[in-house]
Order: C-alpha cells, then sequence, then structure tokens
C-alpha cells in the first residue's frame, strides 16, 4: 500500500484511502467513499468551475505539476510523435490536455464522467487559446462505440477514484480493464498514476492483456526507520 498521503508535490491524492479488511489487493480493497462518485465529482468541479469564473483559478492539480512532466518526458523520451492520438481518462480541469497541446501534441482526447469537469476543461482550452483538443462527457465504465483506436491512454488519479466507489469497486476495476483494452490500440502504451495501488497491486489488476514496460521515478519518503513512494507512476503497454 502506498503511504497515501498528499499526492506529493502540491497536487491532492484521490484517497489517502484506508484498506478494508487487512487490503488484500484481490479483497474488496479500500474502504468505500464518496470519492467514488459522480456526485462527489459533479460538486469538486461545480465549485471549481465557479471559482474559475470568479477568479481564474484553474484549480487542484491532481499530484502536482511534476506528475505532468513526468509523464511528458517519458513520451519526448520514448519519441512518441505528436500526432499520436492521447486519451486522457477522467480528466477532470483538463490542465494535462493544455500540457499536451502545448507540447505539440496535436490529436489529445480528455473524457470525463462529471459535465461540469467538461465544462470547466473546455473553459480553460479557451483561454489558453487552444482549439484542437476533444471533449466528452463519457463514462469510461459505460463507453459509447465510437471511443477507439487511441495509441496513448493516461490515467491520473481515475481508477484511484473508481477503486473507492462504494457500490461494488471490484467490478468496476475489472470493467475499467476491459474498458481500456477496447479503446486502446494493440501495443499501445498505458500510463497510470496512482496514489492508492502500489507497484505489485496494479500488476495484479493490469495482468490481464497488459504488460509492465517501466516504472517512472516517483518522490520518495521515509518514516520511522521505512521508506516508500507515496504515489506509483507505471508504463504498461497492451499486448
Ligand atoms: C482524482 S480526479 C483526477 C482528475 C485529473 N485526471 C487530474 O489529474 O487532475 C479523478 C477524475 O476521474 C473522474 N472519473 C471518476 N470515475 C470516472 C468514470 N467512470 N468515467 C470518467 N471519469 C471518471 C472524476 O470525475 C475526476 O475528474
Amino acid at each position: 500500500m502506498n503511504s497515501g498521503a498528499g499526492g506529493g508535490s502540491g497536487g491532492g491524492c484521490a484517497g489517502a484511502a484506508a484498506r478494508s479488511r487487512g487490503g488484500s489487493p484481490g479483497g474488496d480493497g479500500f474502504a468505500p467513499s464518496a470519492l467514488g462518485t459522480r456526485e462527489h465529482w459533479d460538486a469538486v468541479y461545480e465549485r471549481e468551475l465557479q471559482t474559475f469564473q470568479e477568479y481564474g483559478d484553474t484549480g487542484e492539480i491532481w499530484f502536482g505539476e511534476e506528475s505532468m512532466n513526468r509523464l511528458i518526458r517519458w513520451m519526448q523520451k520514448r519519441e512518441i510523435p505528436l500526432d499520436a492520438s492521447v486519451l486522457d481518462i477522467g480528466t477532470g480541469n483538463g490542465v494535462f490536455l493544455v500540457e499536451l497541446a502545448k507540447f505539440g501534441f496535436s490529436n489529445i482526447t480528455g473524457i470525463d464522467y462529471s459535465p461540469s469537469a467538461i465544462q470547466l476543461s473546455g473553459s480553460i482550452i479557451e483561454k489558453e487559446g487552444l482549439s484542437n483538443i476533444k471533449l466528452k462527457v463519457e463514462d469510461f465504465l459505460h463507453l459509447s462505440t465510437e471511443l477507439s483506436g487511441f495509441h496513448i491512454c493516461v490515467d491520473k488519479g481515475t481508477f484511484d477514484a473508481i477503486s473507492l466507489n462504494p457500490d461494488s469497486a471490484i467490478e468496476k476495476r475489472k470493467q475499467y480493464v476491459k474498458s481500456l483494452s477496447r479503446v486502446l490500440n494493440g501495443k499501445g502504451f498505458f500510463l497510470i498514476t496512482s496514489c492508492n495501488w502500489t507497484k505489485e497491486e496494479l500488476l495484479n489488476e493490469f495482468s490481464e492483456g497488459f504488460e509492465l514496460l517501466e516504472e517512472l521515478p516517483t518522490p520518495t519518503f521515509s518514516f520511522g526507520g521505512r521508506s516508500g513512494n507515496s504515489v506509483t507512476a507505471l508504463v504498461f503497454q497492451k499486448t
């Protein structure tokens, strides 16, 4: 289990989640939480939308700025073509899409099941003067048919949130893996950042149809003679 605290470098963490029943990854995983519900995220992004409209503040960057830089550095190192199709799963305020577009990526899509999140992303993208970003209200667990064929899928905190759903989280995690297989091209990359799941647990969650390509370095903590990572960032490839 990750420390779950804070998410590092100023960003939030959808969880700091308590394990239920000893925390076996094959079991229930986490104690259910409002953080796993659409109502929660609707309320969060309605508030953030209002703050953006009043003060121009884009709101929370989950896991902090460094979490976005880390992903873009990996894309650079891997020489991912700038026209590669990228899907940000649960894009929230869409700030990662903005960073991708500023870096030169030209085929990017953000989805979120919260209409307020998509409205906020749209407002931020418009203010930045960026026009070639696709946005869609979409529940990743109940996908519409036209969403497919992506070279890269990115998840920053969304699998964490889904894992906290009070209503059959295990099934929802399984459906997540099915949806991911559907939208990602063969040999496509999946970049996940989590503050609730360890590397070993994520390997287990995504063992069917995905193989680990790389673990991205994240900040470490040291406390009471023990050390570890508060955030896990992994790159999988669809097999
Ligand atoms: C912790 S926030 C992370 C937001 C964004 N990825 C970031 O890094 O700032 C989790 C996001 O996942 C979205 N989300 C949760 N479950 C979802 C689902 N089933 N389909 C689409 N989006 C979902 C929430 O609305 C929220 O925007």
